[in-house]
């Protein structure tokens, strides 16, 4: 029997989309039609979800009613509070925290899919805000309906108002984010929806696949090595030398440098440059030389994955800048993976609604390496 056996599938088609188009060779993001750093420069949020879900951008009239909508959807059931609680008092990990919590959300809307699509975007917000604010002891903060997606989730999250800036940066981000072809979370919930399955099992699965270190969960590694290698400075040694010491230390040890290399990208990928230019914005308001000093870890960094991967063509990736972005906002590196899967919630549900469109079970074979012949 012959095989076409692909390990991770790379390479492979499984599915036609008109929601986003990556372009690995030569570094280019389309969303539905736009590119990604127009998209993250003009539209909000939930401008972008609308776009997803119905491929074309909402009339004022149909966005403020969608957004009224989806801030509707924001506040959580008991019971929802309750699993956030009794979940952190056990100590689980955020992503996990986030997992049990949106799986709830099957209580609370059960008028078909796309119903339940419109409440997990909104309520996945206020699930890690909640989850933030029971892990510190401080009082949840309720939704405030009058806020766009952005600035209600940084005033749930912080309990004061945030500023401009802040906003800016985390809905650049978002839309950033918010969909990128057939990844591994969007294929886990496109396999499930295809089964005629429901939106939460699907999203419960994506934010399962997502939490993991070789997809969603590298920024915070990503930000901790940016620290590691100001804080091993010795005196007088500069940002460049203890960058280029430690860098070479993990790599010579067979480490992975987190936020770097691409299954797609072969050259820089496009979003980085989007983040990287939000991050440099955001920075300047408050200088602190922590930018420019990641900037040169950066280029160390690429310099010796360069000497030692020659020609793998590594380059920095999405989460290097999301690090410093959601740094530069405030936000703490536990929460970064969770803020991931609030903006690529957008991108999974409007995945799943493009499956049924013209749904076909996913059903791939495997290729048999076992023993044969045996008896028991
Ligand atoms: N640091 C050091 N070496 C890396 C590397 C990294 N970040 N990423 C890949 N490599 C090396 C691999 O060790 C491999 O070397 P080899 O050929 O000598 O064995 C080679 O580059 C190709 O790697 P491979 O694992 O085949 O690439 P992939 O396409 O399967 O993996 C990632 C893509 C993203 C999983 C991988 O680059 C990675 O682990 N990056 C760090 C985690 C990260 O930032 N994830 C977020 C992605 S958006």
């Amino acid at each position: 029997m012959t095989s076409d056996y692909k390990p991770g599938l790379e390479g492979v088609v499984a599915a036609r989309t008109r929601l986003s188009r990556v372009d690995g060779e030569a570094g280019e993001l389309t969303i539905a039609g736009y590119p990604v750093d127009d998209l993250a420069r003009h539209a909000s949020f939930e401008e972008a979800v609308y776009l997803l879900w119905h491929d074309r951008r909402p009339s004022a009239e149909e966005l403020a009613d969608f957004t009224a909508d989806l801030a509707k959807r924001r506040a959580l059931p008991s019971i929802t509070l309750s699993v956030i609680n009794e979940a952190t008092r056990r100590e689980s990990g955020a992503m996990d925290v986030l997992r049990m919590a949106s799986s709830t959300m099957s209580l609370s809307t059960c008028d078909g899919r796309a119903d339940q699509a419109r409440t997990l975007i909104a309520a996945i917000p206020t699930i890690v805000a909640a989850y933030a604010r029971m892990v510190d002891g401080k009082p949840i903060v309720e939704p405030d309906p009058t806020l766009g997606h952005a600035a209600n989730f940084l005033t749930m999250l912080t309990g004061s108002s945030p500023s401009d800036a802040q906003v800016r940066a985390l809905d650049a981000y978002l839309l950033t984010v918010c969909d990128h072809g057939l990844n591994a979370s969007t294929f886990a919930a496109r396999v499930i929806i295809a089964t005629e399955s429901d939106m939460v099992s699907a999203v419960t699965g994506a934010i399962g696949a997502l939490k993991g270190p070789l997809h969603g969960g590298a920024p915070g590694p990503a930000l901790d090595m940016v620290f590691e290698i100001l804080d091993a400075r010795t005196e007088g040694e500069s940002v460049g030398a203890a960058a280029d010491r430690v860098i070479r230390a993990t790599l010579e040890a067979g480490e992975r440098l987190m936020g770097f290399g691409h299954r797609i990208y072969k050259v820089r990928d496009p979003r980085a440059d989007v983040l990287g230019e939000a991050a440099r914005k955001l920075y300047a308001v408050d200088d602190t030389g922590f930018y420019e000093a990641a900037t040169e870890i950066e280029a160390i960094a690429l310099r010796l994955l360069e000497e030692h991967k020659p020609g793998r063509r590594l380059q920095t990736n999405v989460e290097f800048y999301t690090a410093l972005l959601l740094h530069g906002i405030g936000i703490p590196s536990t929460l970064f993976t969770p803020i991931f899967a609030m903006a690529r919630a957008a991108g999974w549900t409007a995945h799943c609604l493009e499956q049924l469109e013209a749904n076909r079970i996913y059903r791939p074979q495997s290729e048999y390496v076992g023993a044969m012949g045996r008896r028991w």
